[in-house]
């Protein structure tokens, strides 16, 4: 194994670098206009969890965006596993990422662009640190700003648009919370950074429909729900029904399941992490450990 790439493996020109010499053109729209897509998988315990769920989201923003990466699919899956083999990683966050690319000198129509492919593997990201998961978060709803319109941006494309997210970010910590839900132009409950939001209110499962990322976790935890009786119901979320949930918890690759117990300062039912979150991460850990949903790595030699 090469040590260099333990902390990460980075895939940039058809290259594979240790992800601290990875490097992309100042020039490639992906940085200077937000002009890509991208989209995270987790590798857990040396596999990669709904790792055709994450394909399928990537092609599609690509399709979206009008973006063609040079490499297709199945190469996409086998830069994934070389980036995640090579680092020896067996808990990863893994990115893949195409961009518009970099224009010849004084082009500015991005039909006329080499789109790019980037990917890297670095060690496992969580939203929320060991304490948090164990106590809950303290989520504020942001005041000062709101989520950017989804006529503007897709929020269904997985972008780069985080500016909103960022000012949502700086707002929380201010109010001493841990990180912040953005309401929409209608005051409706969207989503944070980096996560999708579900509340136990009245005794069902709510997460907005609309104005939001399709996350595979909020995906996961929809299938597994229904597995377990759950009733959930995806459509308009007010803030109300947040202030009145016995229950709130955040879903993201970056995490899994990740109980609130604080919203505004406010405890959240009984102000610990509630039954049916609990059930529902422990569900989600399962899965990690084997099934239709999990796809071992290829590792060198292994
Ligand atoms: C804005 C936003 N919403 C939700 C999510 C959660 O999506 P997933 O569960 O696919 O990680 C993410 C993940 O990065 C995100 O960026």
């Amino acid at each position: 194994m090469n040590a260099a790439l333990a902390a990460g493996c980075a895939y940039v020109d058809g290259q594979y670098v240790p992800i601290a010499e990875a490097r992309i053109p100042l020039l490639d729209m992906g940085f200077s206009r937000s002009d890509c897509t991208y989209d995270v998988v987790a590798v857990w315990q040396g596999g990669f969890f709904r790792l055709d769920a994450h394909l399928d989201r990537f092609d599609r923003s690509c399709a979206c965006l009008q973006l063609a990466p040079p490499v297709g699919r199945d190469e996409v899956a086998r830069i994934l596993h070389e980036c995640v083999g090579r680092s020896g990683l067996r808990d990863a966050y893994v990115e893949m990422i195409a961009t518009r690319g970099v224009p010849n000198a004084g082009e500015r129509d991005p039909r006329r662009i080499t789109n790019r492919f980037y990917a890297y593997a670095i060690p496992y990201v969580w939203i929320a640190n060991l304490d948090q998961q164990a106590k809950g978060l303290h989520l504020a709803i942001a005041r000062n700003v709101e989520r950017i319109s989804p006529r503007a941006v897709d929020p269904t494309v997985k972008n780069f648009h985080w500016g909103d997210l960022v000012r949502g970010l700086f707002e929380a910590y201010d109010r001493a919370a841990d990180n912040a839900v953005l309401v929409d132009a209608n005051g409706f409950i969207t989503e944070g950074p980096g996560f999708n939001v579900f509340a136990c209110y009245r005794g069902q499962l709510v997460t907005p429909a609309e104005g939001v990322l399709h996350g595979i976790t909020r995906q996961t935890v929809l299938e597994l729900a229904a597995a377990e009786g759950i009733t959930v119901r995806v459509g308009r979320v007010e803030p109300e029904m947040l202030r009145e949930a016995s229950e709130i918890f955040l879903t993201s690759t970056a995490g899994g399941l990740m109980p609130v117990t604080l919203l505004d300062g406010q405890a959240v039912g009984t102000g610990e992490p509630g039954a049916m979150t609990l059930r529902l991460r422990e569900r989600y850990w399962d899965a990690h450990r084997g099934g239709q949903w999990v796809t071992p790595v290829h590792y060198p030699g292994g």
